[in-house]
């Protein structure tokens, strides 16, 4: 089993110690009642970060860790009928319920979303214009952080936009972040995420870092958008 404290410069990072399949799992089956438990609190950061992202039409987008999650609809209205919308999620189940509200929406056809893990992305170099992930980074463990970074700034075309919201260690370190990493340490099944420095590993990335702020929901939220050099 892995430690919580890492040799490098992210030591106070505390690690993932969850499988891929025990995440899958767990996100299988909470799907369905994933918007009870944080549509509430997560919805206001995604706005944010959804106004930051500021898409356009005609633009191709990618969404990481879509889950059941709304901004699908909002990212899909955005870019148009000239523009394009793919999402990657590990989970089959958020896949179904995201499905579900896109063919409410009658946006089914205008989405593509596949089933698979954001560390290795399914598409080819310079795919997108912007990719969008609220909520999804931290769930990674921290050696991989850079590698799913690696990726976002592969499929994104030069000068292309990542947005990123995370749960953030960036603000000061206070009772509820402490509480946070202990519950996460002590219960991974309950408490899957912990919190990270958003910012720093997207700079750290190669990124351009253009806008980045720490919004509060009950913890600090990293919200951070940069660009891929344009050469
Ligand atoms: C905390 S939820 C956030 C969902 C959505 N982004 C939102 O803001 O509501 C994290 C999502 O990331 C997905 N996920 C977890 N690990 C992943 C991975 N390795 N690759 C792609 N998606 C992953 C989960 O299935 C889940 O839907």
């Amino acid at each position: 089993m892995a430690s919580d404290r890492s040799p490098d410069s992210e030591c106070d990072i505390a690690r993932i110690l969850q499988t891929k399949s025990e995440t899958k799992a767990f996100y299988n089956k909470i799907a369905k009642v994933y918007d009870l438990l944080a549509e509430h609190s997560e919805q206001p950061m995604r706005e944010i970060a959804m106004k930051m992202l500021a898409s356009e039409p005609g633009e191709r987008l990618l969404k990481i860790g879509f889950g059941t999650d709304h901004i699908l609809v909002g990212l899909t209205q955005a870019v148009g009928p000239t523009g394009k919308v793919s999402g990657i999620d590990l989970s089959g189940n958020m896949l179904a319920q995201a499905r579900e509200l896109l063919e409410r929406e009658n946006l089914a056809n205008r989405v593509t979303l596949v089933c698979g893990d954001a560390a290795d992305l399914p598409y080819p170099p310079d795919s997108f214009d912007g990719i969008f992930m609220c909520f999804t980074l931290e769930l990674f463990d921290t050696p991989e952080i850079p590698r799913v970074l690696a990726q976002c700034k592969r499929v994104l075309r030069p000068g292309g936009r990542i947005v990123v919201a995370a749960v953030s260690k960036r603000a000061e370190q206070g009772f509820v972040i402490r509480a946070f990493e202990w519950t996460h340490r002590h219960f991974p099944n309950l408490l899957d995420c912990r919190p990270i420095y958003a910012c720093r590993a997207i700079e750290t990335a190669g990124f351009l870092i253009e806008d980045s702020l720490v919004e509060f929901m009950w913890v600090p939220v990293e919200i951070v958008r940069a660009r891929k050099p344009s050469q």
